[in-house]
């Protein structure tokens, strides 16, 4: 396997259909550990993570956290996390525009130099992307930003006595841009409503608690934080990553063979379950051993539904592509509405492409069952998307060419290797 890229290249070329049966193990959630690690920034003592999957983001995630002062060591899945000393709240422009989770840091860095100058993150191709709820929700906290030349700068203001603060929506990354920031106001209390639920928000209120914070709610839409004045460094296990596990899931039900995968949080993936439920192809799951041994689904006997994504505990925005290509081979009328991003859809004219019959009404994707894919040159626009082309290149009949593929790298740890040791065939070219 090639060294991992980020600039938009690679293709990947997969002949189907093809059959995956075998044991997958999950990795550590990508989107759990980014959080975590702008967090580790709160403290100048040793942090260590655990089951930390190796990723471009957080490949990136480390780039920016060395380029503020912090000494970053890999050993195998664990990465130990320094401090040289200095800490500089000046991030470089790429790493921020390529990676929308690193903004994340500007709050942080404003606590502990009273300043911070952080590149604006880059939309891509899900949706404008924008940070006005995390600016609106750093003010409260007395962090003020100015916005020139595609940079946010902060100066940080006294703030004392009690602060309310209410999110417009459940934003994951407003959520814990917000909530980590105010753990380090020391004497402030902070109450966030509206928060978002998601398990990784929880696994990054786990790990500041243990870090000595004081938050209360985990799990809750309702996050009440007691600023300390000192958070300690400490080891961390990160949980592992459900829409890892979910595309996995859905990729054994569009062509597996008693295919195993492991490291599963069901209490993470009720949404999904509860949708194959409704569609005729239950997943067992095995509660002892954390796994799931799913086969390729009947399709004959298999009943269209009507779903929607939404914040947790509600269906994943982040498994819509995915799921989009396996309703596209259930018989009859499928709809699924994308309730989070406003344009998620780029994958659509790409499976369209494919043979699938898939046309968007407004935030509605209206799928006419096919009864089989066949392959084509196809293009990736986002991670998640590149997943939902790979699945239905297993799929489909004949040869499909993945272009733009590299996105995929920046969610999906050792996806070639995963792949081949469970039978599948792939090629992938730099
Ligand atoms: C996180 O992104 C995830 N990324 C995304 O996963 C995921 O799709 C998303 O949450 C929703 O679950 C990480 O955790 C690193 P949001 P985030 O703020 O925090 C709007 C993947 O594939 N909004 O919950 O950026 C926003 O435009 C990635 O792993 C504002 O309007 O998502 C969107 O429509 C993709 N203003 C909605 O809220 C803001 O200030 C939800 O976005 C912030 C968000």
């Amino acid at each position: 396997m090639k060294s991992i890229g980020l600039d938009t290249s690679g293709k990947m070329i997969v002949k189907g259909p093809q059959k995956a049966s075998g044991v997958l193990t999950v990795s550590g959630s990508k989107n759990a550990v980014l959080p975590i690690m702008g967090a580790s920034l709160l403290t100048d003592e040793d942090v260590e993570l655990k089951n930390v999957p190796d990723l471009a983001d957080v490949r990136t995630m480390i780039e920016i956290l060395e380029s503020s002062g912090k000494k970053i060591d890999r050993i195998e899945d664990r990465l130990i996390i320094k401090s040289s000393g200095y800490i500089n709240s000046e991030i470089p422009y790429e790493p921020v525009r390529k990676m929308r989770a690193s903004f994340n840091v500007y709050g942080p860095l404003t606590l502990r130099k009273g300043f911070a100058k952080v590149a604006l993150p880059g939309g891509c191709s899900i949706g404008a992307r924008p940070v006005d709820f995390h600016l609106d929700g750093l003010r409260r906290l007395g962090i003020e930003s100015t916005i020139e030349h595609g940079f946010v700068t902060s100066k940080l203001t006294d703030i004392m006595g009690s602060i309310n603060i209410s999110l417009p929506f459940p934003s994951v990354g407003a959520t814990e841009h917000v909530l980590t920031t105010a753990c380090l106001l020391e004497g402030v209390k902070t109450t966030i409503t509206n928060c978002a639920i998601e398990p990784e928000v929880t696994d990054l209120v786990n790990f500041l608690n243990r870090m000595g914070a004081k938050i209360f709610g985990a799990g809750s839409s309702i996050l009440k934080i007691e600023g300390v004045k000192k958070l300690s460094g400490i080891s961390y296990n990160i949980i592992p990553d459900r829409i890892e596990a979910g595309t996995y899931i859905i990729l054994g039900k569009l062509a597996g063979e008693n295919l195993t995968i492991k490291n599963v949080s069901a209490d993470h993936l009720n949404s999904l379950f509860s949708i194959f439920e409704n569609i005729g192809s239950p997943i067992l799951y095995d509660d002892i051993k954390r796994e799931v041994t799913v086969t390729k689904a009947n399709f004959d006997i298999l009943k269209n539904i009507s779903m929607e994504t939404s914040p947790f505990p509600g269906f994943p925005t982040d498994l819509q592509p995915q799921i989009t290509t396996f309703l596209s081979l259930v018989p009859g009328r499928s709809t699924i509405t994308e309730t989070v991003f406003k344009s998620r859809f780029y994958h659509i004219d790409e499976l369209n492409r494919m043979g699938a019959k898939i046309r968007v009404e407004d935030n509605t994707a209206i799928i006419e069952g096919v009864n089989k894919l066949s392959g084509a040159p196809v293009e990736a626009t986002d991670l998640r998307a590149a997943a939902a082309l790979l699945i239905a290149g297993l799929v489909a009949e004949g040869e499909t060419v993945i272009t733009n593929v590299d996105h995929i790298f920046r969610g999906y740890e050792n996806i070639h290797e995963k792949l081949e040791n469970v039978g599948i065939d792939l090629v992938y070219l730099k």
